[in-house]
């Protein structure tokens, strides 16, 4: 590659879910990079990357001390990703400020406020590189310092991730619905903040989860739960297994209740994408969807209170 359109914009697809930023990217691709899609223009609505790398600039270079130099000429904190001369990209990487504030201690407040580059290595003496980026973790990827010992499950990274993103956390007295919880890793990660759960699943939550005192489990189905059995909901996050469109539906009634609420809500898909519905909760105003690093054939739609 010699060089780019004006308005290229790179989108680095997340591992095992290429194949879908493939084809909502379509014609506009130029080139493939490994998981790194280069693009001759910025296309909004595009949900499934990792990252998005805002017109990026091909550098030549002479040398791998030349390489570090012209990247840190441009600003100081830069992430690679590699897809090819792995060992060169780690003998420029090494002569880059390191990046200290990785892996995350969450909850970390305005964590994602600094910014955060990319570089890829296109030949011997080309990179490609940019410095706005949508996401300042490394290649978009948020590993946090986990406790491998007190949630039942793993999926409290995905609610740790959306809060980062949102940077809106929980806290102590906040009152919070969790719908589709079971075994209880949103529960625990919302408890472990101080905030009082009410924990709804037709499966049981995990012993630890369901004896905790910030705890309240319901067991039955999400769907059959009115709004007007609260009188104020501070988060209201759902993990459910169910259909995009069913889910949609359950938004919207928790949504016009409690319009002031956060909102985390996982989209979750069986066989097709369903990217209709999808597109029907982008719209609503003030919301945020990606698929975060913790996702798996999902995506999630976010709400702070306050925007
Ligand atoms: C991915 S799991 C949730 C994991 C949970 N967030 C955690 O952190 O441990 C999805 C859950 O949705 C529940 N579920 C599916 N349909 C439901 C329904 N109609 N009402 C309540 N729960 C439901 C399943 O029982 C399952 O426990």
């Amino acid at each position: 590659m010699e060089s780019l359109p004006e308005q290229a914009t790179a989108y680095l697809a997340p591992i095992g879910f290429d194949h879908i930023l493939k084809q909502t990217l379509g014609k506009n691709i130029v080139t493939q990079l490994g998981q790194l899609f280069i693009c001759d223009t910025y296309i909004p609505g595009i949900y499934w990357a990792q990252n998005i790398w805002m017109n990026p600039k091909i550098i030549l270079f002479q040398s791998i001390s030349d390489a570090a130099k012209k990247l840190r000429a441009i600003q100081r904190d830069w992430a690679n990703y590699s897809f090819q001369l792995h060992r060169r990209s780690h003998l420029i990487t090494d002569l880059l400020p390191k990046l200290k504030r990785f892996p995350i201690n969450f909850p970390e407040k305005n964590y994602l406020r600094l910014p955060l580059g990319s570089w890829t290595l296109l030949s011997q003496n080309t990179l490609l590189a940019a410095t706005n980026c949508s996401s300042t973790l490394p290649n978009g990827a948020a590993h946090f310092v986990e406790n491998k010992f007190d949630p039942p499950s793993r999926a409290y990274l995905k609610l740790w991730e959306a809060c980062t993103i949102i940077n809106r956390y929980p806290k102590a007295g906040d009152i919070c619905l969790d719908l589709g919880s079971s075994p209880g890793g949103w529960s625990w990660a919302l408890s472990n903040l101080g905030a009082q759960v009410v924990s709804v699943d037709r499966s049981p939550l995990a012993l630890s989860i369901q004896t905790n005192p910030l705890v309240k489990f319901v067991q039955g189905s999400a769907f059959a739960l009115e709004p007007n059995q609260f009188k104020h909901l501070d988060w209201i996050v759902s993990d459910l297994i169910c259909y995009p469109t069913k889910s949609f539906d359950l938004l919207r009634k928790w949504l016009l209740a409690f319009p002031k609420a956060n909102f985390i809500w996982t989209i979750k898909f069986q066989g097709e994408t369903d990217h209709q519905t999808t597109n029907m909760f982008a719209s609503i105003p003030g919301s945020h969807i990606q698929h975060l690093y913790h996702n798996k054939h999902e995506l999630t739609w976010m709400k702070p209170s306050d925007l």
